[in-house]
């Protein structure tokens, strides 16, 4: 008898869920959006949640297979939840630019109970608007011309790790850049100087490493229930290992600038200014009339972010380009070239010697076309919004997907797209509205653009400069995507060979 009666309640359940489920998956035909075939349990994202693929070909498939079918847009289903993967190129500039006031969010958890995620890149709404305000002063060409001498002395001990491993063995450039990265972010962030190019272990990368393991349960349970219910039911979004010890360290950085009166050029000096005088001091903001002050909880989250959003993005895109380089001798010749050439015209390696390596520029640039770290550029719909010239409606609340990667690789912009031709941003090659966003577009675009962009290029110039560099016999290109990791990066180490130029 009891076992009759579960079986019962067991269908009951089934048909009530299969029921529940078929009417939340028509959510895109109910508003007008063609959708793709959902599977009643995984919905679209099978092989996406299994591990089969990885972000960028998933979303790269889509914009594809739907683009190839004259559709600008796509309704998908995680699971049950619904988002929407725009394929057309002048729809998603719209939907960043024009339309911004619709899609003022990334769509991503944030509570106050969750310090750590109180930070700029998930604010939104008003919140985020008066933080952007409060930080953009900290992001100017001045500001980096000022913070210069942290990325060469860090750059001279890039040169000195990567020169001591000698000529015989194959050095690992991801592990390399990556600390390279994380000691300018630590010196220029949270005011450390860490070594960690010398002294590899050390907890400000072990904890911190632990932000990028990818975190399904998490990530289902902040798109299921909302920000308010989670947050006050005493919800952690990042282990509390991480929060109690980064939170720690900023705490003892600002205490020890506020009672020694050490000041240093960086950014946790900015962000003391913001805390006590509510601008940065630079002579710049005198007509400056509303204080925008920075308390000590926002200064936390936001260090933390520079470090979450800083050190991973560049040290990727570093190795994408020497990759790349090592590939093809010829542009690492013409661009060593450039680099020896602007350095002796400038009697050193001088901020403004980076800023005239134009060849540089669009070996970046082009290395960032065909490796965008961010390869799906998130939105959240937070005012319905009827898709302009259709009847189609995204609902306040949908997550909106802006394949980055796609448009990038699209040969109607891009002819060859798998070809690295830095050429293609020379000024006779003018690229008519070609979609480039490896930062974003619009209001929330990348506020770190300048910097990562200039450790980037420092950390290319230091190598390119001094070693020429082949990839190690033991890589097989192509290389392979990592699946299980969010950003863009490759399965395997990239092992190079290097030689004394
Ligand atoms: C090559 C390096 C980098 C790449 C490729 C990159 C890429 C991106 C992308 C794609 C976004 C989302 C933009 C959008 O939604 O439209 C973003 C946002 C952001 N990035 Fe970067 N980033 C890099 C370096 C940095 C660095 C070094 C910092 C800080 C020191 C930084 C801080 C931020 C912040 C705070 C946001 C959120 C902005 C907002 O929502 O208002 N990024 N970045």
């Amino acid at each position: 008898m009891a076992i009759l009666t579960t079986l019962l309640i067991l269908g009951v359940l089934i048909v009530f869920y299969y029921i529940f489920a078929k009417w939340k998956q028509q959510f895109w035909k109910r508003n007008g959006v063609p959708q793709l075939k959902p599977n009643i349990l995984f919905g679209d994202t099978l092989l996406l949640t299994s591990g089969k693929t990885s972000v960028k070909d998933f979303y790269k498939d889509i914009y594809f297979n739907n683009k190839a079918k004259g559709q600008k847009f796509v309704g998908i289903y995680h699971a049950l939840l619904p988002e929407i993967v725009i394929t057309d190129a002048a729809l998603c500039k719209r939907i960043m630019k024009q339309d911004f006031e619709y899609f003022t969010s990334h769509g991503l958890f944030h509570h106050k109970t969750n310090i750590l995620t109180m930070h700029l890149f998930n604010l939104e709404g008003e919140e985020w608007k008066l933080r952007r305000t409060k930080l953009t002063p900290m992001f100017t060409s001045s500001k980096m011309k000022m913070m210069f001498d942290a990325f060469v002395i860090k750059s001279e001990q890039l040169f000195s790790v990567v020169n001591k491993c000698g000529i015989n063995e194959a050095i690992n450039a991801k592990d390399f850049l990556r600390r390279f990265t994380t000691d300018i972010i630590a010196y220029t962030a949270f005011g450390l100087d860490l070594d960690t190019l010398n002294k590899p272990q050390h907890e400000f990368r072990e904890i911190g490493e632990e932000s990028f393991k990818p975190r399904l349960l998490n990530f289902a349970l902040e798109k299921i229930f909302s920000r308010n219910f989670l947050g006050n039911i005493g919800y952690q979004a990042l282990p509390s290992r991480m929060v109690q010890y980064y939170s720690k360290v900023i705490k003892e950085t600002l205490n020890y600038r506020e009672t020694s009166g050490i000041e240093r050029k960086d950014f946790i000096q900015l962000m003391l200014q913001l805390k006590h005088h509510g601008k940065i001091d630079d002579g710049m903001n005198e007509n400056q009339k509303i204080q925008h002050f920075l308390s000590d909880k926002e200064i936390i989250a936001e260090t933390f972010l520079m470090y979450l959003a800083g050190f991973e993005t560049s040290s990727s895109t570093m190795t994408f380009a020497l990759y790349e380089l090592a590939m093809n001798q010829e542009i690492q010749n013409k661009l060593r070239g450039e680099v020896k050439e602007v350095i002796a015209k400038h009697g050193g390696l001088t901020y403004e010697a980076v800023i005239e390596m134009e060849y540089l520029d669009r070996v970046v640039k082009e290395t960032l076309r065909k490796y965008p770290i961010l390869t799906v550029i998130p939105r959240e719909c937070t005012r319905d919004y009827k898709i302009p010239n259709t009847n189609a409606f995204i609902r306040k609340g949908t997550s909106v997907q802006i394949p980055c990667i796609a448009l990038q690789m699209d040969p109607e912009f891009y002819p060859n797209p798998e070809i690295f031709d830095p050429e293609r941003f020379s000024n006779k090659n003018k690229l008519n509205d070609a979609p480039w966003i490896p930062f974003g577009d619009g209001p929330r675009q990348c506020i770190g653009m300048r910097f990562g962009t200039l450790q980037t290029k420092m950390g290319i110039i230091t190598l390119i400069k001094n070693f020429r560099i082949f990839l190690d016999k033991s890589m097989n290109p192509p290389l392979q995507t990592c699946k299980a990791l969010i950003l863009y990066s490759f399965e395997e180490d990239l092992k190079l060979k290097i030689e004394k130029v």
